[in-house]
């Protein structure tokens, strides 16, 4: 099972980056946990991050083959409709996740374009929110692999 990892615009700057919202972890230190996990799982992941909306995009063509995308968009969350257009196209099983709960903040943060085209979103715990939506999808797909007819 080959799960992409993508992350979206400013997470390059996780660690110093508005630390009392977001945490003191970098994206390395992420990645990191999430390949540890990853091992657990018995699974293959590969991590992206990109600042750029058309990048962002073309990562999500390029995982064509994997099994599924566990993303976390950042604010194009809230303004890509290319992104959803991406994920559609895909048919890609999509987790989405969030650091914070964007829903719990600004109004503008709580418009989430992707949301309806995932087959689940985590959000709120920190970086422990990656680990709790890898292990999520995880399950998820083992789910339908029993059930394929979900
Ligand atoms: C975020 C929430 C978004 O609203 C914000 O634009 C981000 C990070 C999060 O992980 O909490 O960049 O996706």
């Amino acid at each position: 099972m080959r799960i992409v990892v993508l992350h979206g615009p400013n997470l390059n700057l996780l660690g110093r980056r508005q630390p009392e919202l977001y945490g003191n972890t970098t994206l390395e230190e992420i990645n990191d946990d999430l390949g540890r996990l990853a091992e657990e799982l018995e699974i293959d992941i590969t991590y992206e991050q990109h600042n750029g909306e058309g990048a962002l995009i073309e990562a999500v063509h390029a995982a064509e083959q994997a099994d599924a995308l566990l993303i976390n968009p950042a604010a194009y969350t809230h303004t890509s409709i290319a992104l959803r257009d991406a994920l559609l196209a895909m048919a890609i099983p999509t987790w989405s996740v969030h650091l914070t709960e964007p829903k719990a903040r600004e109004d503008f943060r709580k418009i989430d374009l992707i949301e309806d085209v995932c087959v689940g979103r985590t959000a709120g715990s920190g970086a422990a929110s990656y680990r709790e939506a890898l292990r999520e999808l995880v399950s998820w797909l083992h789910m339908r692999a029993k059930k394929p007819h979900l």
